[in-house]
């Protein structure tokens, strides 16, 4: 035999190797994987507090009727020091748009996952202070990652609109007119007024730092940029082609695109965004991406090589899962 013949064959043999892995691989994710994710909550984690009647009360569902316009869920896991700046940008929002419209009703919810720190004494405070109408703490005794704490905020809230905000205040929390002109044009009518024309409607409007990307290339370094590139290479293949940032934590669904989106997420951790907007492309739920004013805060909690590793392992799974069905989407009422 040849020298070429000798390389073909190994070629050959490689490609069958990869291929057999693969499928191997494959079979195993199905076997063990169950199609629809579990959703795990404490019995503690179902009730919040009342300071007025110094009693807990049991939160809302996401399948019941909505009662406020609006829902924030903030998910906050050690956040003492960056959560009060945010909250009261926040509040300071809100309560000026009660005062314009005294019929707007809104709540917080702040979901402590699992936090070592004084999070949860901090959004007590504020509960005390505004009442549990407005602000609300959802304590998890036990951390489940930005994805899972965000779900069970969302699965606990009142909102026509749901609005996800992150706690370090990196986003100006004004930008949300921005998202709501945004979903306006998507569904044609307005997040602000026509809450009961909302609830039929599907639609998504996120926050996103992508007009900003030149300006932070030349800020980091040649490593980084590289680990970002490759991430958004990852998220174009793998998962959703048109968005140009996923990551934003910024991020507002009508109340029913919430429902339908986060009942089937099964990602936990911070790839939880990408799978978002992976079912909501599957269901054929339209997103416009906003841009929004970012100040990046101290502090931030992305350990950034390994994160980056698991984040991009985790779109490989998403796509591998969905496609070879060990993961599917349930897509009741979604018309
Ligand atoms: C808030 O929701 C109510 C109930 O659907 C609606 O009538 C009202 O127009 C909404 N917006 C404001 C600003 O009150």
């Amino acid at each position: 035999m040849d020298f070429i013949s000798i390389l073909w064959a190994i070629i050959f043999c490689g490609f069958i190797f990869a291929v057999t892995l693969l499928i191997l691989i494959s079979i195993i994710i199905y076997a063990t994987t169950k199609p629809y994710p579990i959703i795990e909550r404490f019995k503690e984690e179902e009730y919040f507090n009342d300071p007025e009647k110094k009693t807990k009360v049991k939160f809302p569902s996401i399948e019941d009727e909505y009662t406020v316009n609006l829902s924030v869920i903030i998910p906050a896991y050690n956040e003492q020091e960056r959560l009060p700046p945010m909250l009261d940008e926040a509040l300071d929002f809100l309560e000026n748009r009660r005062t314009e419209r005294p019929s707007y009703k809104y709540e917080i919810i702040i979901v402590s996952d699992g936090s070592k720190d004084k999070t949860v004494e901090v959004a007590e405070r504020y509960v005390e202070k505004y009442g549990c109408n407005k602000v609300r703490c959802l304590e998890l005794i036990k951390n489940r990652g930005k994805g899972g704490a965000v779900r069970l905020g969302v699965q606990s809230s009142r909102g026509a609109v749901i609005l996800f905000a992150d706690a370090d205040g990196a986003s100006k929390f004004e930008d949300i007119t921005k998202l709501e002109i945004a979903l306006k044009e998507l569904i044609h009518c307005d997040p602000v007024s026509q809450s009961e024309l909302i609830v039929n409607a599907n639609a998504l409007a996120i926050g996103s730092r992508a007009h900003l990307e030149e300006e932070s290339l030349a800020k980091r370094s040649i490593f980084r940029n590289v680990l970002m590139y490759g991430f958004h290479f990852l998220v174009w293949l793998f998962t959703v082609r048109r968005i140009r940032d996923t990551q934003c934590g910024f991020k507002m669904f009508t109340r029913n695109a919430a429902r339908v989106c986060f009942q089937s997420l099964h990602i936990n951790r911070w790839a939880f965004d990408v799978e978002i907007l992976y079912i909501a492309q599957k269901l054929n739920i339209p997103v416009s991406e906003i841009p929004v004013r970012w100040v990046e805060i101290e502090g931030s909690k992305v350990t950034p090589v390994l994160s980056w590793i698991q984040m991009g392992c985790d779109l490989g799974l998403i796509w591998l899962k969905y496609t070879i069905g060990a993961w599917k989407i349930k897509s009741d009422k979604v018309e």
